[in-house]
This record gives structure tokens, sequence and C-alpha cells, in this order.
């Protein structure tokens, strides 16, 4: 349960590790690809191109422009009955996890549903279905005996998952998400361009952009760490996540 040391020498072995990666032909699944975080993982996904075959497990088909349409396999299913779809978890190498809501969204109740059950049942199937390797986007104060109804959910599901006995788990700790429309909102995008420098003070110690989360959980995949469970810190996505942006 650590790493805060990443490697000097990550930056350069990075893109060897990716060949050597992408020439497996391996195949992944991502939960909560509708999301925020998931969103922008299934883009780097798609451009950094490690996997040969993507498959988004959701509640609803989404919908994608041009070619991204044609490599992006989806399973619809419904979280309530997930057994029943236990073949849409089969036969992937990795599988990514960015689902979640909030007590202000769906009750305590429908936050304990999504966050624990959902997500602990989901990897359940995919270990069963061969997976060897799970990334959990949880979050940073996770402590199975925290006060917090979050931060315990999120501690428990971090532990349930890591008992399966995953080949390699990797759990992220991001604090605050910051939320980056620079495709979609060019005024956003222009007051961002003028507030960079607060951007980067804030993103380094508390907040911390959706774009450098995602980047760290693809850069982290090709890596062949010695322990087989890992906690990735808030400044540790930082640091895998900042190295790999060009
Ligand atoms: N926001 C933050 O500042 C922050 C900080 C640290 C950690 N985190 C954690 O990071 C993770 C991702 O956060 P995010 O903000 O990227 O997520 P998000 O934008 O809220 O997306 C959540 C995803 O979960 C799915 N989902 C929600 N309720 C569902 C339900 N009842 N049944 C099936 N699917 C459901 C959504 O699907 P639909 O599109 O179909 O609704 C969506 O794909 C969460 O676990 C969150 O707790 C967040
Ligand atoms: C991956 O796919 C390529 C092209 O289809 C093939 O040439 C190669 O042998 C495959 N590699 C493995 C490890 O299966």
């Amino acid at each position: 349960w650590f790493t805060s040391l990443i490697p000097v020498s990550y930056k350069y072995q990075e893109s060897t590790l990716e060949e050597n990666f992408r020439q497996q032909n391996k195949s992944c699944f991502i939960l909560g690809a509708s999301g925020e975080t998931g969103k922008v993982l299934v883009q780097e996904l798609l451009e950094r191109n490690i996997f040969s075959k993507i498959t988004l497990i959701g509640r609803r088909q989404l919908t994608f422009e041009g070619k991204a349409n044609e490599q992006l396999v989806q399973e619809v299913v419904d979280f309530e009955k997930l057994d029943d779809y236990a073949a849409a978890f089969q036969g992937h190498d990795v599988g990514y996890c960015c689902l979640g809501t909030t007590k202000a969204k769906s009750g305590t109740e429908g936050f304990i549903r999504v966050d624990h059950d959902y997500t602990v049942k989901s990897a359940e199937l995919a270990k069963a279905g061969g997976c060897s390797q799970f990334h959990l986007q949880s979050s940073r104060g996770a402590d199975k005996k925290s006060s917090f109804l979050y931060l315990k959910v999120k501690g428990q599901v971090e532990a349930e998952i890591e008992a399966l006995g995953f080949d390699r788990y990797s759990v992220y700790r991001p604090g605050v998400l910051l939320v980056d429309r620079q495709e979609s909102r060019p005024t956003e995008w222009l007051a961002r361009k003028f507030l960079n420098g607060f951007t980067s003070v804030c993103s380094t110690s508390m907040a911390i952009p959706i774009q450098v989360v995602a980047k760290a959980m693809v850069s982290n995949t090709v890596l062949q760490p010695e322990q087989k469970a890992e906690i990735l810190e808030h400044k540790d996505i930082m640091a895998v996540g900042k190295s790999a942006e060009k």
C-alpha cells in the first residue's frame, strides 16, 4: 500500500513501456465513462491507443463522434441486476472505475448503492471474468475508519476490492477535481488562460484537473511496479499525470 516514489527515469521509459504494452493487444473496460473523469479517460485511452479493445460498461448507450464510435464497444447493463450481465465483464485484461454519485444527488442509500455496491460487484465480476488489473478512482482522505460517510465508504470499497486479489490494483486518491471544458466552452477556456497562474497554484495542493487524473491512470497502467496493490495519493497523481503531459 505505498507508492510515493516516482522513478526519475519515468518519462524516458514511458514510450518504451507504452509500446510494449500496446503490442500485447490487451482489452479494457471503463465504468463511469459518461462522467467527468470517465469522459476524459476514454479520450486519453483512444489517443494513446494502448488497448486493442475498449469496452464502456454503463446504464445507457452513449454517442460518440467519428472514429471513436467504431473504436468503442458499449455494454448497457442494469446495475441492480449485475449478475445477469456477467458476460459484459468477461475477457478484459484491465478495468477502470470512475463510477460515483453524491449524497446530494442520490441520498445516503443511493450513494452507498453506486459508490459501494455497484463498484464492488463490478470488480467481483471482472475478477471472475479473468481481469488482472483494476484501477479505482477513489478520493483523498478515503478511510474505512472515518466518521464521514463519504470517506468511510470510499475506504471500505478500496479495501474490499483489494481483498479480491487482482494481480495489480491501483487506487487513485485525488483531491477536488477541476473540470476543464476547453473544447466546448471557448469563453471558459479564455478565462482559464488568464487565470493560469492561479489554477496551477491551486492544482498542486488542493485540486487537480481531471485531465491529469486520466493521464496518470493511463501512464500508470503500463508500469510494472513490484507491489501488487498501490495507492496514488493526490501528489503522486500530479507527478505521474504531469510527466505524461507533452
Ligand atoms: N468531484 C470531485 O471533486 C471528486 C474528488 C475526488 C474523488 N471523486 C470521485 O471520483 C469519481 C468520479 O467523479 P466524477 O466527478 O468524474 O463523476 P461524475 O461526473 O459524477 O460521473 C459519475 C459516473 O457514474 C455514473 N453513475 C452515477 N450514478 C449512477 C447510477 N445510479 N447507476 C449507474 N451509473 C451511475 C454516471 O453515469 P450517468 O452519466 O449515466 O449518470 C457517470 O458515468 C467518483 O467516485 C467521485 O466520488 C470526486
Ligand atoms: C497483436 O496483434 C497483431 C496484429 O493483429 C499481431 O501481429 C500480433 O501477433 C498480436 N500480438 C499478440 C501478443 O497477440
